[in-house]
């Protein structure tokens, strides 16, 4: 019998078919989302799953993916997108130029729903009720990774959070205005390009998923392909608000612009700043010290 990391008959946890926002603590932390959602009995669908398959990535990760709901081997494996479209993903992302290292991902629903079909469970489509109860983990994690980017893998992730109109045929691949995160898309979820009729089709659809992904990349390598000079005796910056936990460095501009960089890293920390696993630099020095700045302690 395969392990179950929430059991069935458990005295502890009672089931609780609201949402689940009363499991997230308030002041959550990836790891203590993690551990918490393994506990969730929000919806029927904690009883079909193996376990809870929680969302995975770098906490610095600047784009998140979300998908619909893990499959077979997620719900086994308790990791996102290690199967078969998890694997076609990665190799899009990778002709995109996308950094696995960049990228989060995690779906709507945590729980894998599916219906026998002979000695195969076949992935059934959650419903609202399912993706609404769901919905907060989602939320949690937006909140705390705070991304660039968001991309929604499918139809019921951008239904999700764009609303039951929205046509992933029709603006695959668009920005669209949200307050989740500075740009928000959509494209086709990995699985359908799997379901493509034929070699040919396929081809021509990961050519397009390919496509959309380039646009992200586009996104989020910008500010990676060039150094940045930035002095803070600026008169044009009012205040400077750096995050040693999440290495983001927010400048806010006079002008009223608000800039954000990430994977700021802080070499010698009272003297200067260095930005950028991909070798950029913010070359001047901010100084702690400096009326403009501001440190978030956790
Ligand atoms: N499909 C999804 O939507 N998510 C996964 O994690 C795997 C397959």
């Amino acid at each position: 019998m395969r392990p179950r990391f929430v059991p069935k008959n458990s005295t502890v946890l009672r089931e609780n078919f609201g949402d689940a926002s009363p499991l997230i603590s308030s002041r959550p932390t990836l790891e203590k989302l993690r551990i918490a959602s393994a506990g969730c009995t929000a919806c029927p669908l904690w009883k079909s799953g193996t376990q809870t398959v929680f969302g995975e990535g770098s906490k610095n990760a600047r784009v998140i993916f979300i998908g619909e709901q893990p499959g077979n081997d997620e719900d086994l494996a308790g990791k996102p997108f290690v199967g078969p479209a998890g694997k076609l993903l990665d190799k899009a992302l990778e002709e995109a130029g996308i950094d696995r290292d960049e990228v989060y991902v995690t779906n709507v629903v945590k729980h894998f729903k599916w219906e026998p079909k002979g000695k195969r469970r076949i992935h059934k489509k959650p419903n609202a009720r399912e993706i609404a109860a769901c919905r907060p983990w989602l939320n949690a994690e937006l909140d705390l990774l705070k991304p660039e980017v968001v991309v929604c893998l499918g139809a019921t992730a951008a239904q999700a959070l764009f609303g039951k109109d929205f046509r992933v045929s029709v603006r695959r691949g668009q920005f669209i205005g949200s307050p989740l995160a500075k740009r928000v898309t959509a494209t086709v979820h990995p699985s359908s390009i799997l379901r493509a009729p034929d070699d040919e089709t396929r081809r021509e659809e990961m050519k397009r998923f390919v496509g959309d992904l380039k646009k992200v990349a586009k996104v989020i390598n910008h500010r990676n392909s060039r150094p940045m000079w930035i002095s803070v005796d600026s008169t044009a910056i009012r205040k400077l608000r750096y995050d040693p936990k999440r290495k983001l460095l927010d400048i806010d501009f006079n002008s009223g612009k608000i800039y954000r960089y990430p994977n700021v890293k802080v070499r010698e920390y009272r003297k200067l700043l260095t930005a950028d696993s991909a070798g950029t630099y913010i070359n001047k020095i901010f100084k702690p010290q400096h009326p403009a700045f501001e440190t978030i302690e956790d």
